[in-house]
């Protein structure tokens, strides 16, 4: 079974909004996959979701109460086939903690495997909000990438 992680720098707006979309997704399409996120930052390890995020899930039918922030440790990079960031900034962070190019080959940002997108990051929302905007960009992201063969071979 492939394994995904999300990640964003707090682990409680973005990437758990992206966990409970793709579970979602991969239950929908029937695709064996297990999927976790993380924050680069420590700065909510243990808390859970912002309440924006649980608001905005529940909108669209998507309980993520089940989740709790942590940061992205070395052995993610080992144990995850494919590390989806939220913008450029979490990718450099992530490509940083790396130890070869197995690893390295393993990140991108979530938003390049939608061709569709009109933007290639998913804009931080924690201070300016736009939950809405950033549930709608990982949706579409997280569709197109059940419908490649990339997470479902
Ligand atoms: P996230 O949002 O990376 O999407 O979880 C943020 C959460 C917390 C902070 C920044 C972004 N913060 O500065 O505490």
């Amino acid at each position: 079974m492939k394994k995904v992680l999300m990640v964003c720098l707090g682990n409680i707006c973005r990437s758990p909004l992206a966990e409970g979309i793709m579970k979602a997704k991969a239950l929908e399409y029937g695709i064996q996959l297990a999927v976790d996120s993380a924050g680069t930052s420590g700065y909510h390890a243990g808390e859970l979701p912002d309440p924006r995020s649980i608001e905005v899930a529940k909108s669209h039918g998507l309980d993520i109460l089940d989740q709790r922030s942590r940061m992205i440790t070395i052995k993610d990079l080992i144990d995850f086939d494919y590390i989806f960031c939220m913008d450029s900034e979490n990718l450099k962070n992530v490509l940083a903690l790396c130890r070869n190019e197995i690893q390295e080959k393993k990140v991108s940002l979530l938003l390049s495997h939608d061709k569709d997108s009109e933007v290639n990051e998913v804009p931080d929302p924690y201070w300016g909000g736009g939950f809405e905007y950033v549930y709608c960009l990982i949706e579409s992201a997280c569709d197109k990438l059940c419908r490649s063969s990339l997470i479902s071979l």
